[in-house]
């Protein structure tokens, strides 16, 4: 029998991740509370429902929304997902939220018999879009076993971390590292150019250095032509994972010293305005510390996404 499978919420990441479930050949329902943003999906094959409560029905459903308090509304709300009779029999969330937030909801959905992983990502929209995510689980593993397949349809590498809220714990990791990554590739960057190394020669340098990675030669052409208009992160969802990091890390007795650091230097790059824009701005901001003014440098550069 067909799998039904349901996706709410095609945000960035939603969009490029529910389309390769249906370019996989899976049978996929979608909801997202604008419903514009819902048309490319339909291009794609998948059928848009009207309301979260059409999906539930489904046997797996996806949600990838914002925060914590995003989730429990599209799950528990009225309207929500399982506020009627019918219920999915697993829900699959890829939103990064917090430890605790999904505790309580993994509490709500077993106490109502709906199975609950969690499945957070690695990658950004594009990311996603060329399968090339890093997807991890937490939660129990024969559930895993059943949902793999689907994870597969839609990142390069998947994996089981664990029982309960691990796969959280890791996601909040992960950001706190990506942030900090960024800080300093901002920082050290502007060193250099202020130094009179070319950005875009000192970029390269470093992607094909020990140090370079997928994420500092796909940020490359961004921080190179300063597009920071073409946004994959803003800087608001970074300062949100920011305090989880730093939040998870009091829960835990560990002191990262260069995570708060981070944590203030973003929540400076929100206080400023940036909003709708990539977080990668922060490259422009910490140049302007430094009494340099940037310049797009124009150059046609791969970001090493390309399939
Ligand atoms: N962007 C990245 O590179 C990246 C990478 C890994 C993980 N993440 C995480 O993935 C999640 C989504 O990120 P994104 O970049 O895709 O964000 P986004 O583009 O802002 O999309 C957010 C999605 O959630 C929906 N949503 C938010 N609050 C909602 C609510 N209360 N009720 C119903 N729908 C709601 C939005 O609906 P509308 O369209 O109606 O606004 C939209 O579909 C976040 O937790 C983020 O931290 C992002």
């Amino acid at each position: 029998m067909t799998v039904r499978i349901g996706w709410i919420g095609l945000g960035r990441m939603g969009e490029a991740m529910a389309k390769r479930l249906v370019k996989a050949g899976h049978a996929v329902y979608v909801w997202n509370r604008t419903a514009s943003k819902a048309a490319p999906l339909a291009d794609a094959g998948a059928s848009i429902v009207g309301s979260k409560q059409d999906l539930a029905g489904c046997d797996i459903v996806f949600t990838m929304v914002s925060t914590t308090d995003d989730l429990k509304q599209v799950l528990f709300d009225e309207g929500g997902l399982v506020a009627g009779a019918t219920r999915p029999r697993i829900v699959v969330d890829s939103s990064s939220i917090s430890q605790e937030g999904s505790a309580e909801i993994r509490a709500r959905l077993e106490a109502m018999g709906v199975g609950y992983l969690c499945s957070p990502v690695s990658g950004n929209a594009k990311v996603a879009k060329a399968g090339k995510l890093l997807q991890v689980a937490s939660g129990p593993q024969a559930l895993y076993t059943e949902v793999e397949p689907y994870l597969q349809a839609m990142a390069r590498k998947v994996m089981w971390v664990g029982e309960g809220e691990l796969a959280r714990i890791w996601k909040i990791a992960h950001n706190t590292m990506f942030g900090v990554i960024i800080q300093n590739l901002c920082e050290i960057t502007v060193l250099a150019e202020k130094a009179g190394i070319p950005r875009h020669i000192f970029l390269e340098s470093i992607n094909d250095s020990v140090l370079g990675s997928m994420y500092t030669k796909y940020k490359t052409p961004m921080l190179t032509n300063l597009t920071f208009d073409q946004v994959t992160f803003t800087p608001k969802l970074l300062l949100k994972d920011m305090d989880l990091g730093l939040a998870a890390a009091r829960a835990h007795g560990v002191a990262m010293p260069s995570a708060a650091a981070t944590r203030e230097s973003v929540a400076r790059l929100v206080g400023r305005g940036h909003e709708d824009i990539d977080f990668a701005v922060l490259l422009v901001e910490t140049a302007k510390d430094a009494g340099l003014e940037l310049k797009s440098e124009n150059r046609k550069m791969s970001d090493g996404l390309e399939s």
